[in-house]
């Protein structure tokens, strides 16, 4: 705004040099100069006070009217106090410290109370105003009213408040559910094993036979997606122990591959690994990782070719599985190893959206790191280092 007045007048004095006109010219300035702040601090959604340096009110503009409640009548010749809440009336002994010292107060953020016993949110700026020699002789006061911005932040701290509950209450529910399914899933598993005997020697019918299978299938789905709920739960609440053990990672490779190959022989699954790469790891869980990345490569791998390297690097272990199926999109690639987090939903691929999180937090349990490569429509390669040791 002064840079504008500035420029302003600069152009003014360029059109009239004329030494008689100066005095003139300055009062004509002076006084366009005054009638324009007046319009300013006249039109202001601020409101915008001065006083004297003991706090007497010197001018009241309309904003200040309409925030505070007094009229400019009432409000000038009174102490600055008058609305400033009791327990803040330090804030003015701070504030006139400061004046006096010739510095500035700036977005001050405070509370002030209006004539009929409000308290508003504001944001203050206090400036020294100076006489001609440069003493300080008083301070204009611009107050913001931020009475709706306080309430919104207090919105939103309420709705992020409700959601760190609500992802609590989700973790408690996968916790207590996944316990709590598992226990009749024992009992079904046992059931199955008795019946499974009993039939033997009845001689199973090839339908029989069949749907024992499936139901079996079934069960042992079920108790994976069970104990996935269980690695959630656990990593959740700390209590995620690894088991460690000196084995070699290129035979666990070939026993996971094979148990895919067996199950679904369409898909073909090269391995370049090296002849024997041991390292102290829980075999379990790298198991779980394997499994994994290469049920992830063959479900969105659209059938064709998967290549599953392993090579030792330094004291390291790179191990690759890369797909040349549907590809994760950029959006896609930042949330794929988030807890439940999946790709743009394709209905015939449903899943948890568990598995690539429970994958790095065993990855990164053992000191490793899991990355992926990959483009819409051009196939994804996981990497994942692993320390021998
Ligand atoms: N090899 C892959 N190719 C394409 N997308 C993948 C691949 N692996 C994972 N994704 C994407 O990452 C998401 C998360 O994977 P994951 O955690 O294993 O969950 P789920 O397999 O249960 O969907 C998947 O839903 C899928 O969108
Ligand atoms: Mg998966």
């Amino acid at each position: 705004m002064l840079s504008h007045l500035d420029a302003y007048w600069g152009q003014e004095s360029l059109t009239r040099n004329d030494s008689e006109e100066n005095t003139y010219q300055s009062d004509v300035k002076a006084e366009t100069l005054s009638s324009l702040l007046s319009a300013i601090v006249d039109s202001s959604e601020d409101a915008i006070v001065s006083k004297t340096l003991d706090g007497i009110i010197t001018s009241w503009n309309r904003a200040a009217e309409k925030m505070f409640g007094y009229t400019a009548a009432e409000a000038i010749g009174r102490s600055i106090r008058l609305i400033i809440p009791p327990e803040r009336q330090s804030e003015e002994d701070y504030v006139l410290a400061r004046l006096r010292r010739g510095e500035k107060v700036e977005h001050f953020e405070t509370v002030r109370l209006t004539k009929d016993g409000r308290r508003l949110d504001i944001s203050l700026t206090v400036s020294p105003i100076r006489d001609g020699r440069g003493r300080v002789i008083g301070a204009s006061k611009i107050a913001r009213d931020i009475t709706e911005r306080k309430q919104l932040e207090q919105e939103r701290e309420l709705v992020q408040q409700r959601l760190i509950e609500a992802v609590a209450a989700r973790d408690d529910l996968i916790a207590v559910a996944a316990h709590e399914l598992r226990n009749p899933l024992n009992v079904l598993v046992l059931i199955w094993q008795l019946l499974d005997r009993v039939a033997l020697f009845s001689n199973k019918s090839a339908q029989v036979k069949s749907l024992f299978d499936r139901a079996r299938a079934q069960l042992d789905r079920l108790g994976t997606l069970i104990e996935r709920l269980l690695d959630v739960a656990r990593v959740q609440a700390g209590s995620f122990e690894l088991y460690r053990e000196s084995f070699d990672l290129s035979a666990l490779i070939r026993e996971v591959v094979n148990r895919f190959v067996m199950e679904d022989s369409a898909v073909p699954i090269t391995l370049e690994l090296a002849p024997a790469i041991r390292g102290n790891w829980d075999r379990l869980r790298l198991d779980q990782v394997l499994t994994n990345l290469v049920s992830n490569a063959i479900k969105y791998g659209m059938q064709r070719p998967i290549v599953l390297s392993a090579t030792t690097c330094g004291d390291q272990v790179l191990l690759k599985v890369q797909d040349r199926g549907t590809g994760i999109s950029r959006e896609d690639l930042t949330r794929i190893f988030e807890r439940f987090g999946r790709a743009a939903t394709r209905p015939a691929n449903r899943g948890l959206g568990m598995g690539l999180w429970i994958t790095k937090q065993i990855v990164e349990a053992h000191g490793g790191t899991i990355e992926v490569e990959s483009e819409n429509g051009n196939g994804s390669t996981f990497l994942v280092r692993l320390p021998l040791q």
